[in-house]
């Protein structure tokens, strides 16, 4: 089993103005599908800025140890020599997927209807999450699945060997659920069709289409109806990988609640199905500009300008932006923190699932920092105290969760004390230069107890 062995305590304090440009890396979804897809065409396909993150470097050994060559260029190029749809191997060893839900829940999908067998494990957050959520539809197919108790890793899948085309209706608001049983009806002959109730990112289906499958996505009144037409020749591609909103979602709220700060963060990825953060913290009175803006591979692009925004306002998040910001909500409730009056989300029962239980991690956090939350199965509120007034002081528990050990540094950065995480180690996962970023912009964030 894999895990973070060795903790990493981290330290944040307050610094003067953050400024200058904030490249962050490839976008960690994109990058998963990348080399997945790429391994179930025949032919090269390359890729550019890829993150080479754990999660995404636990995914390629995964590929590999599925039959596909997977080669680092070096500076975030990539190639895949892929083995076709239904060409997957059966790998020799026990498939580690590190931290990460959207690495295993995929690669799951994308073997359950080859005839082979595979075991997957991860580190101790991953073994504890849910994966009926996926095997339920997996099944379906004609795959079968043994785990521990609840459903959970280490679990052994075995693929269908004559799979079923499913009609399936995803129960919770999951791109890796729908995108699991999309990647699993591409060996399977006729039309597999998920419809999702809430729409959550849409990369597979975008990507989907441009490796050469046969996809459609209608909205009617259940909501978004994808059909996939099994067997289809994938075609090699070029993917160039933006950067995520995901990672610019931490130096653009840092640059927001530290005085004086103006930080470009170039390139990031505006697809209506991952930007609701920052429509949300325009809402809340940000001062958050997109420039440049432009389409970049088919997908909306914009550099965003974030600065100094002392007068900013606790609102009520819709719940019906929940997934385009599921990720977020841990930095969304730092923010909150300098705002003024109750910010208040609901609607994100999901939250409880990620590698982390993450409203109880941050409400733990928040708390012993000075600040008040409220929470409930699927609801939290956090009650802004307004600029200068956050006390600080506390050291938290990350939960092997890197959002968590990001988001309580950079409540540091603003706090009147400096704040602290128990282990910094899990940020390797989604943005391994996250403590050189930060410190290149101005943040004082360092290896080290409180
Ligand atoms: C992801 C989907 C989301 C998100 C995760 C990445 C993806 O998870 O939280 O970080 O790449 O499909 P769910 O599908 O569980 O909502």
């Amino acid at each position: 089993m894999s895990s973070h062995a060795t903790p990493v305590p981290m330290t944040s304090s307050a610094c003067g103005p953050l400024t200058g440009t904030a490249e962050v890396p490839g976008d960690k979804s994109i990058s998963h599908r990348s080399l997945i897809l790429g391994a179930m065409c025949v032919g090269e396909t390359t890729i550019t800025g890829l993150l080479e993150g754990d999660d995404v470097l636990d995914t390629a050994k995964a590929m590999q140890a599925f039959g596909a060559e997977v080669s680092n260029h070096g500076g975030g190029n990539w190639s895949v020599h892929g083995v076709g749809v239904g060409g997957f191997a059966e790998p020799d060893g026990v498939i580690d997927c590190g931290n990460s839900g959207t690495g295993v829940r995929l690669i799951m999908g994308s073997m359950a209807t080859c005839p082979i067998t595979a075991t997957f494990t991860g580190d101790a957050s991953l073994n504890g999450r849910p994966m009926a959520r996926v095997t339920d539809p997996l099944a379906l197919f004609g795959a079968q699945s043994v785990g521990r108790k609840g459903g959970r890793l280490p679990m052994t899948i075995v693929g269908a060997v004559d799979p079923v085309p499913v009609r399936y209706v995803v129960p919770v608001p999951s791109a890796q659920v729908k995108s699991a049983v999309l990647l699993a009806g591409l060996n399977v002959p006729g039309k597999t069709v998920v419809i999702e109730a809430e729409a959550t990112r849409d990369h597979t289906e975008r990507m989907l289409a441009g490796f050469g499958a046969e996809i459609t996505v209608e909205d009617t009144d259940e909501g978004r109806v994808i059909t996939l037409t099994g067997q289809p020749e994938l075609r090699a591609q070029h993917v160039e990988v933006p950067r995520d909103p995901s990672s610019a979602a931490f130096p653009v709220c840092a640059a927001l609640i530290v005085p004086g700060s103006d930080v470009l963060v170039p390139g990031i990825g505006l697809n209506p199905t991952r930007a609701g953060l920052f429509t949300t913290l325009r809402e809340m009175g940000a001062d958050l500009t997109y420039e440049n803006e432009r389409i970049e591979g088919g997908e909306p692009v914009a550099d965003l300008r974030a600065k100094f925004s002392p007068r900013m306002k606790g609102i009520d998040v819709p719940p019906t932006r929940a997934a385009s910001m599921i990720d977020e909500y841990p930095v969304l409730s730092v923010v909150a923190a300098f705002a003024e009056g109750q910010t208040m989300m609901r609607g994100v029962k999901e939250l409880r699932v990620k590698e982390s239980d993450r409203i109880d991690a941050m409400a733990k956090g928040l708390r012993a920092n000075g600040i008040d939350v409220d929470e409930g199965p699927d609801w939290w509120a956090v009650h802004g105290l307004g600029h200068g007034n956050v006390p600080g002081g506390a050291t938290c528990a990350s939960q092997l969760d890197h959002r968590i050990a990001m988001s309580f540094m950079i409540l540091g950065m603003a706090s009147n004390a400096p704040v602290g995480v128990d282990d910094g180690s899990p940020i390797t996962t989604s943005f391994p230069i996250f403590e050189t970023l930060m410190k290149q912009l101005g943040a004082k964030v360092t290896k080290g107890v409180l």
